[in-house]
């Protein structure tokens, strides 16, 4: 009798999001005449840029041509993609950073749950609370979590670092010493960011531990203030502790297109063993390859016209992320975020539970957000919004926010 792997029995309820859809989807068929405006979800809504699509369809005549057909792509992705991320993500940045230690690969989502894969099960990983639910759900999944307490909402075997306005939300080094530490900056959901000078202290700190970082840096291209890291590299000493996730998501409007990379540094070694060599093995055997014609579009990422267009894009988010932080304040709220990243994280008022704020919300506004509880223990009492709408809904949602 075949049994089946029953760490998926522990992991807890519905996800999150889907819990959301069944309420918003229930509050409508009961109010069929309310408008709903959601800044719930982190998808974003701009249609992809010109020089993307450009680059897309040349792709895809060339896929139409047997001279200039291709097939599988090879396993870490296509050199002028990878010298193009090499070139303008690290060594501009004077991050030390070569194409062969980028891994191309279908997006953040999958690299942040499958990287857990490489390490021994024993290993004891550290969060952030709130977090991104990935990190902690597919280390359940592999059993690496110990049991799951409905009560308290936490894993016996997880260390949480808990991120609360009394810390600037960003995370304490932990008393007890963890072997994996995921890091996300700029922050979702909190929308926070961390100094080179704080992210160094994480990079010594897991140096000295032996520890690794999976530093996700998916919401890199909202960071507008200087001295905030736009990689991990830009730290002393990353490229033996730290793995990095990108996205092409968020800065390029990829959620539906789909592509990512991870960085693996020849340097970040186990003893004697490459991780750069256990990721390669496992990509070349569970993944085939972006798509060619993806990986063109996201080589127009880094073209000139690329470049521009997106810096308008993630302008058109920031503004919306401006009229809602600033539109909170002025209504009385208690907001953080939204200054290098598109998510505002909101104090609910009056002592609200995230849920009653939710419910409060939608009721009263027809505003959709998202619970902080959603995101783990510490983000009770707290909401996050999102700048990924369109500019004319984030008014709307603001002018009826400030009605309630
Ligand atoms: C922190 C973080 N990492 C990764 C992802 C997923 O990115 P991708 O669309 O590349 O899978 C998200 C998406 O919301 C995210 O918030």
């Amino acid at each position: 009798m075949y049994k089946i792997n029953d760490n998926y029995l522990k992991l807890p309820g519905s996800y999150l999001f889907s819990t959301i859809g069944k309420k918003v989807a229930a509050y409508s068929s009961e109010h069929p005449e309310k408008s709903i405006i959601r800044l719930g979800i982190g998808d974003v809504t701009q249609p992809l840029a010109p020089a993307i699509l450009e680059a897309m369809h040349k792709a895809v005549d060339e896929m139409g041509d047997a001279k200039t057909f291709r097939g599988y792509a090879p396993d870490l992705g296509y050199e002028f993609l990878r010298n193009a991320i090499a070139r303008e993500d690290y060594q501009a940045r004077g991050a030390d950073i070569k194409a062969d230690e980028i891994f191309v690969s279908d997006g953040a989502k999958c690299d942040s749950g499958n990287i857990q894969e490489i390490f021994s099960l024993d290993n004891k990983i550290a969060v952030c609370d709130p977090v991104y639910p990935v990190y902690v759900d597919t280390n359940a999944m592999a059993g690496r979590t110990g049991t799951y307490d409905a009560k308290t909402e936490m894993w016996s075997d997880v260390i949480y670092m808990p991120c609360l306005e009394e810390n600037g939300f960003a995370p304490e080094l932990p008393k007890e010493t963890p072997d994996l530490i995921y890091l996300c900056f700029p922050n979702n959901p909190t929308g926070s960011t961390i100094t080179k000078e704080q992210l160094q202290v994480w990079v010594d700190y897991a140096n000295r531990a032996g520890a690794v970082i999976i530093y996700d840096a998916a919401y890199e291209a909202y960071i507008s203030e200087e001295n905030v890291p736009h990689t991990i590299y830009e730290c002393q000493g990353a490229l033996n502790c730290a793995i990095e996730l990108k996205s092409f998501s968020k800065n390029a409007g990829f959620t539906g297109v789909r592509l990512g990379y991870t960085v693996i540094p020849k340097d970040l070694k186990c003893g004697d063993v490459s991780l750069h060599a256990l990721w390669a093995r496992r990509h070349g055997t569970k993944y085939n390859g972006a798509p060619y014609i993806i990986q063109r579009a996201g080589e127009a990422v880094y073209s000139e016209a690329g470049k521009a267009q997106l810096k308008e894009q993630v302008a058109y988010y920031m503004k919306n992320a401006k009229t809602i932080r600033e539109g909170l304040k002025s209504a009385g709220y208690t907001v953080s975020g939204g200054i290098n990243a598109p998510y505002i994280w909101l104090k609910t008022p009056g002592n609200m539970t995230s849920w009653e704020f939710f419910d409060y919300l939608l009721e009263k506004a027809g505003v959709v957000g998202t619970p902080g509880s959603g995101f783990g223990p510490s983000g009770e009492g707290y909401f996050r919004l999102t700048a990924f709408g369109s500019y004319e809904n984030t008014l709307a949602a603001l002018e009826r926010i400030k009605k309630m």
